[in-house]
């Protein structure tokens, strides 16, 4: 059949377009995770989102549990399987930036800058909702989540659902409320295969590129804020828009990722740069692992350390460790949000 898409758009996939069933693993009670996504699966997986189904798919930062964001009944199966307080509010996955206007309205000219020079990215945009906004996306907040997402799986979903008339795909982290953010389709496994059901799809789309959440900005003031930090950092969200940007104050809009405690592993998580025999350790490639104790990552640079560090902490689980020491990057930028995530899931 024709391809729709580019060649290579799907890097992760062969192309012969009838590997479906054969790359298809069907457990019972458990979803099927699509490990070669040709352009018969991703049909098929906008076809299940706009039929209800929950589709997990790739994305630049985390795996997303995603759903299609018109349909109330399959937002509220996607809130139990995470076990996520109802109240929380949920970020929408769009094709492009023509489909802002559906959700949102009185968009100022700097989130419009922001769009134009780092959508595709790891960029949500809080903006004022539309009428189309349902209080069940936005926990009943008069702001809306929006994101387009730089992985070629998650744009070649997101274009074929927009193509069958599909408006958004409303996307948590494919984790259970509290835990850590998914970085590779083993982990959406692990995390939710006994929550999911036969219709339900899990896209394999190779391990994240970022490996932490996309940086949230409050687009509705003056001036940007950031709830969130992430890979698009204060500096590069100033050079962009010339607006003087913030990191929120503690006033900011409910947002879980923003809980005291989150992204949490079952071990114990703690700061520091000394671990006993039988812990877990993380820190940068320089810093040597204290004797006995079990080194999980040693990234080289901030990007390996962010693209490392939400599967090093599942590592510290899959060995049954009671205990991880992580020692945090220093610096600014993306060190930043590597530093929050840590900081949280140490509570
Ligand atoms: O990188 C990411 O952002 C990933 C991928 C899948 O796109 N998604 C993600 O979603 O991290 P989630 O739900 O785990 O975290 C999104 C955060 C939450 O803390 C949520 O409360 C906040 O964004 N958020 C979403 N819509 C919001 C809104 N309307 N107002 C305030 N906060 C919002
Ligand atoms: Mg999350």
């Amino acid at each position: 059949m024709a391809c729709r898409y580019p060649t290579g758009i799907l890097q992760y996939g062969n192309w012969t377009g009838n590997v479906l069933l054969a790359s298809a693993t069907r457990l019972m009670f458990m979803a099927t995770i699509l490990s070669h996504c040709t352009v018969n699966s991703i049909q098929a997986a906008a076809k299940s989102l706009l039929d209800g189904a929950l589709v997990a798919f790739p994305t630049e930062t985390v795996y997303g549990l995603g759903v299609d964001a018109t349909n109330e009944k399959a937002v509220k199966r996607m809130y139990e399987v995470k076990s996520r307080p109802s109240n929380h509010p949920v970020i929408i996955h769009i094709a492009s930036s023509d489909q802002v206007d559906y959700w949102a309205t009185e968009i100022p000219e700097y989130a419009i800058s922001l769009m134009r020079n780092y959508w595709p990215g790891p960029m949500t945009l809080l903006l004022k909702r539309s009428k189309n906004a349902k209080d069940f996306i936005t926990g009943g907040q008069e702001l809306v989540g929006l994101r387009v997402p730089d992985h070629p799986v998650a744009l070649a979903l997101l274009s074929e659902f927009k193509q069958i008339g599909g408006r958004g795909v409303a996307a948590p982290s494919a984790n259970r409320f509290g835990s850590v953010s998914p970085t590779d389709a083993n982990a959406v496994s692990q995390e939710l295969k006994s929550r999911l059901s036969p219709s339900d799809l899990i896209l394999d789309g190779g391990p994240c590129s970022i490996g932490v959440e996309s940086t949230i900005i409050d687009c509705t003031g003056e001036h940007p804020v950031v709830l969130r930090p992430g890979a698009i950092t204060i500096e590069m969200i100033e050079s962009i828009t010339g607006e003087r940007t913030q990191m929120a104050s503690s006033q900011a809009p409910r947002a879980s990722g923003l809980l005291e405690k989150h992204y949490s592993p079952k071990a114990k998580v703690k700061i520091s740069n000394s671990a006993t025999a039988d812990e877990g350790f993380i820190a940068e490639q320089g810093i040597n692992t204290p004797a006995g104790a079990v080194r999980l990552a040693s990234p080289s640079t901030l990007e390996e350390y962010a693209r490392q560090l939400y599967a090093a902490l599942r590592k510290a689980d899959d060995l049954g460790l009671a205990s991880v020491s992580v020692v945090p990057p220093q610096g600014q930028g993306l060190a930043l949000a590597i530093r929050d995530r840590i900081n949280r899931a140490a509570g």
